[in-house]
């Protein structure tokens, strides 16, 4: 038995840091949200979702895996529905897997492949983080985008976890209940700081998109092309 959930929380804690800092995920932070940068997230993370939760379900007789794949946090039906309000209901022809989205999945793939105890890794970057910050994101993301509640954002809801701190400390128990060495959690704590690293590289790659935007948006009030009073970010694709 190893204290796996104090491993992960010290061993990723720089960088948590790090992703904080990112520019994309501090403007988000700051409210400044923009649509079109906004909906390729939600298209890269409707891919990553969705291979993590896929291999984690054709793992599920493994005696690690099936521990630690809890149904009530799968996200790849929130996003989708994310995508239909985001895209319309063509999003599946729209919605493109970006090249650091591709490479955060073919991690995952692989992984499944070579070593499955580190999706363990995966669950932990993706899921905690979700019920960690996910109300204050929701909001940030309504206010930032004037959506109407209910639109847009079934991704931070987890219907079926009415309470996402008890949820927290079993997930956090059932970690330290993994049949698993000392050497093995090392490996699945140095695999989350990876992922935290391909979920910078994620949000790093949509900075320029947003920054474009904002732009736009600073050209349009110097030369007022827009009608007079909008606050509306002109669409960047
Ligand atoms: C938007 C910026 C972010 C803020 C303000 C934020 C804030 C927080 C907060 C307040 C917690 C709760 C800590 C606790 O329960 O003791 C947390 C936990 C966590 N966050 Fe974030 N976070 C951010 C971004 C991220 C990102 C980008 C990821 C990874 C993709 C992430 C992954 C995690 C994880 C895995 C935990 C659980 C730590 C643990 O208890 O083991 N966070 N975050």
């Amino acid at each position: 038995m190893v204290n796996l959930a104090i491993k992960l929380k010290e061993g990723t804690k720089k960088a948590h840091t790090a992703a904080e800092n990112v520019g994309f995920v501090k403007c988000f932070l700051k409210g400044v949200v923009e649509k079109s940068s906004y909906r390729k997230l939600v298209g890269n993370l409707y891919f990553v979702y969705a291979a993590m939760e896929e291999e984690m379900e054709r793992l599920n007789q493994n005696p690690i895996i099936s521990k630690i794949n809890f149904p009530e946090l799968h996200r790849k039906a929130s996003l989708e529905q994310d995508l239909f309000y985001y895209y319309g209901s063509n999003w599946r022809d729209q919605v493109v897997l970006s090249s650091a989205g591709k490479a955060y999945v073919d991690r995952i793939r692989e992984i499944a492949k070579t070593a499955p105890e580190l999706l363990i890794a995966h669950s932990y970057t993706r899921y905690m983080g979700d019920l960690s910050g996910g109300q204050i994101l929701k909001g940030i993301a309504q206010r930032g985008m004037n959506l109407v509640d209910g639109e847009g954002t079934a991704f931070y809801e987890f219907e079926a976890i009415p309470d996402e701190k008890a949820f927290k400390a079993n997930y956090r128990q059932t970690l330290d209940a993994l049949p698993l060495t000392e050497a093995d959690a090392d490996r699945i704590v140095e695999e989350a700081n990876d992922a935290f690293g391909l979920n910078m590289t994620m949000f790093q790659e949509l900075e320029g998109n947003l920054i474009k935007a904002i732009g736009m948006l600073l050209f349009n009030t110097l030369t007022r092309r827009k009608t007079r009073g909008s606050t509306e970010l002109a669409t960047v694709e």
